[in-house]
């Protein structure tokens, strides 16, 4: 997709951190923007935010893994601008960081996928057709994460690499297809945002009952992960490699090389048949 200038962008997760920033990039690039979010006050301050500075924007409060909300963000999107080019499947959550797998509840795993998988696949679901019936050229960028293509280790990063496979399988689908409709799988490294605040925006009814000492791991979890966060990139670079990637229509889209050595350890162990050596890991110190 080259041409930007009075197109439709719908982005998820735009009330903060990137969605925020990508919201912002479309706007200046001239096109028109729906913001959609589950937290209501930090997508109403975006879309203020952006119309002060004269962009034809709207807000819909959304939850993406609900498919009736994300109908609802596609009917009020078709109403207010009558078609839709680019999609950014972007909200996400870090999830349960509490302990293993099978120490993970039901509620954390439905939360968890909820958002960071279902989200994509109800924004597949709702818009791909549209965009296929208007027939004009189109972009899909599904927000995972750099956890997706090195060896993961958290229930977060499966999701992360289920929205890769995803973003592959419909890549494929819509080349085979003929559509003029182009996917990224945006795989972000480690962005200055609130992403390991994402606890804020947990449903009540995907709460765990109350457990002190299970809390106080995801605490600690959620501190020691967020200090990595200080310094790092900042969104409005992201987004501004999602506008590369949407022009020049590539499929997978890493920010930065600092996580090239475990894109490869985790290549070589599976060429080789090599059970992983569990101390090569992510070192934020070491970041290049
Ligand atoms: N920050 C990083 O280092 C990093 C790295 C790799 C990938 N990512 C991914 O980037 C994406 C954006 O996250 P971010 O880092 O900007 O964090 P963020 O917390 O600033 O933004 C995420 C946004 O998603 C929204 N959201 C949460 N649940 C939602 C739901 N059910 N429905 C709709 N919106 C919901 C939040 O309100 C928030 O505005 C996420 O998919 C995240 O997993 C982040």
């Amino acid at each position: 997709m080259q041409e930007f200038t009075g197109r439709v962008a719908v982005v998820t997760g735009a009330g903060s951190g990137m969605g925020r920033a990508f919201a912002q990039r479309f706007a200046e690039a001239g096109m028109r923007v729906a913001l959609a979010d589950v937290e209501e006050a930090a997508l109403d301050q975006a879309v203020e935010e952006l119309r002060e500075r004269g962009h034809d924007v709207i807000g819909v409060r959304t939850d993406v893994s609900s498919a009736d909300a994300m109908r609802e963000l596609a009917e009020q999107t078709l109403e207010a601008f009558g078609k839709v080019h680019v999609l950014c499947n972007n909200a996400g959550v870090e999830g349960y960081l509490e302990g293993t797998l099978w120490e993970a509840t039901p509620k954390d795993w439905a939360w968890t996928f909820g958002v960071n998988f279902w989200g994509v696949v109800n924004g597949v679901q709702t818009f791909v057709p549209h965009m296929l019936e208007h027939g004009e050229p189109g972009h899909i960028v599904n927000t995972a994460s750099m956890t997706a293509v090195i060896r993961p280790n958290n229930m977060y990063a499966i999701t992360k690499h289920a929205v890769l496979a995803l973003s592959e399988v419909l890549y494929a689908n819509l080349r085979d297809r003929g559509a003029p409709i182009g996917v990224s799988a945006l795989c972000p490294g480690i962005v200055n945002t609130r992403i390991y605040r994402g606890e804020r925006n947990r449903p009540a009814e995907l709460r765990n009952d109350p457990d002190p000492d299970r809390e106080q791991i995801g605490e600690a979890q959620r501190t020691r992960l967020t200090s990595y966060l200080e310094g790092s990139m900042e969104p409005s670079e992201v987004a501004e490699i999602v506008m590369q990637a949407i022009r020049e229509q590539r499929l997978y889209v890493l920010t930065d090389t600092d996580w090239n050595h475990l894109i490869e350890d985790r290549q070589a162990n599976i060429l080789a048949g090599r059970n992983p050596d569990l101390s090569v890991r992510f070192n934020p110190a070491a970041r290049g």
